[in-house]
């Protein structure tokens, strides 16, 4: 496997996880210069990337053609093999770190990948944590796995840094080369060590910390964001009971200085923010009891609840029994343009129809083939005969709608708006039941 590659003098770093995270990494280190060998325990995952083609849907701007243009240079290979970690210079794990139902962190991938490192681990290499993981866990889970399974030294033998990944799905290439990144050492070698392989692929500032400092950054800015919505979230509920529509006071609110509201919404999905507030958490309360942050995921986790309220409400008013109603949950990502469905809000509210039996028929231009959801891209499809259109992501489809042909083809003319896409006086006046998250009803 250390044969993949013919040239021994450029530096060889391994990308372990070729997720959404891992193949923009991989694709930028490879076009810095260096060869760059992707670990991925899907086998169809490292067959796209070895056949020069991106296993990431949806729009990301950039990475087709960086992902081709390397794979041409046959500066990218991907495999299952971790004997290329032997004699790397650096090893990137970005493997995918959930919490449970209790909201307890499962590291299986991470421990996984950690051990499967260790085990190839040579003096000098560089391993870098880019997975988000509850503070202290480098230190704790990481350092003592990688020294018990290579026998080396953190600090000493290899460098070991916990250096938090900051895309976003949709600006994964945009992000990863201008955002500023925290590198966080188990010493200050290791951080240095690190500083001088970002340096290649981030235009940002570099800053250098310990890596407890990153492990708390990293979930602290998430759940700073998590906190933010679920106050727009809260204050939707609020306006909704006051009869006026939330998108006009949080464009107000936003003209005074140093205010800058975020938008409510029909719920928080994605791999990162519906679980790194309990990352962040993870072993606290020891000497205080945490009570904004859970409160903030609970708000957040009720709003697909709150779209399912006002669908039901909907169809009372319409007088549509659920016996033979056809209901259209309109996007299945989590967020607008993109193929990611982890955490989506769309799921609860499917479920929740199913449940009682009412018919569910799920729209998504950019997602295939989840199994068990019956999912179609064909819009009249969805739509044609629905009682009920639940607009759950943003999609940019969505927002060129014409609502004549909406109109034309639903059975029954119910707007569920859960991200403002509609002007609910329009609607009004075309003749739909209109409920929308923060508006009149
Ligand atoms: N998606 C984002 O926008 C984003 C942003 C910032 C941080 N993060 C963090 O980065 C990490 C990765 O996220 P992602 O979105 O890329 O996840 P992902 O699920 O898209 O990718 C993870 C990949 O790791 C692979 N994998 C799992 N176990 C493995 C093992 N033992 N060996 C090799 N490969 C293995 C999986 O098959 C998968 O392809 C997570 O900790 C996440 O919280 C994600």
């Amino acid at each position: 496997m250390l044969s993949m590659f013919s040239d021994f003098s450029v530096k060889r770093v391994v990308v372990v996880g070729l997720g959404y995270v891992g193949v923009p990494v991989a694709c930028s280190l490879a076009d810095a210069g260096f060869e760059v060998v992707g670990i991925d325990v899907i086998q169809s995952k490292i067959d796209m990337i070895n056949k020069g083609e991106s296993p990431i849907k949806g729009k990301e701007p950039g990475l087709d053609e960086l992902l081709k243009k390397v794979h041409k240079a046959g500066r990218l290979k991907a495999t299952d093999d971790y004997s290329v970690c032997e004699g790397a210079y650096a090893v990137l794990i970005m493997v995918e770190t959930p919490v449970d139902r209790d909201n307890v962190p499962r590291y299986e991938a991470l421990k996984s990948a950690v051990t499967s490192v260790g085990e190839n681990l040579k003096k000098g290499t560089l391993v870098v944590i880019e997975s988000t993981i509850a503070p202290r866990t480098t230190t704790d889970i990481v350092q003592p796995i990688l020294e018990h399974k290579s026998g080396l030294k953190g600090g000493e033998d290899f460098y070991l840094v916990h250096c938090p990944e900051r895309v976003a799905v949709g600006v994964l290439l945009k992000n990863l080369k201008e955002l500023d990144r925290i590198i966080g050492g188990i010493n200050e070698a290791s951080a240095k060590k690190a500083k001088e392989l970002y340096k290649n692929i981030v235009k940002g500032k570099l800053y250098l910390t310990d890596s407890i400092t990153a492990e708390a950054v990293k979930t602290a800015e998430n759940t700073y964001r998590d906190t933010q919505i679920a106050f727009a979230n809260e204050l939707a509920y609020l306006c909704e009971e006051l009869g006026i529509d939330v998108f006009e006071v949080q464009k107000l609110v936003n003209t005074s200085p140093g205010r800058q509201m975020l938008l409510p919404g029909a719920g928080v999905g994605g791999h990162c923010l519906p679980k790194d507030p309990w990352l962040l958490l993870y072993g606290s309360g020891k000497t205080f009891q945490p009570k904004l942050i859970p409160t903030s995921r609970h708000i957040n986790d009720s709003m697909p609840h709150h779209m399912v309220s006002l669908a039901e409400e909907a169809l009372t008013q319409s007088k549509i029994s659920p016996h033979g109603a056809k209901v259209a949950v309109m996007g299945y990502a989590f967020v607008e343009d993109s193929d990611d469905v982890r955490n989506t809000p769309a799921l609860p509210i499917i479920d929740h129809f199913r449940r009682r039996g009412i018919e569910v028929v799920i729209h998504d231009p950019f997602v295939k083939g989840v199994e068990g959801i019956g999912l179609t891209k064909n819009l009249n499809d969805a739509v044609g005969g629905a009682d009920c259109a639940i607009f759950v992501t943003a999609h940019s489809r969505y927002k060129n709608l014409k609502l004549k042909n909406l109109l034309q083809k639903m059975r029954t003319p119910i707007i569920i708006d859960g991200r403002n896409l509609f002007d609910r006086k329009k609607c009004i006046k075309e003749g739909f039941v209109y409920k929308g998250v923060g508006k009149k009803h």
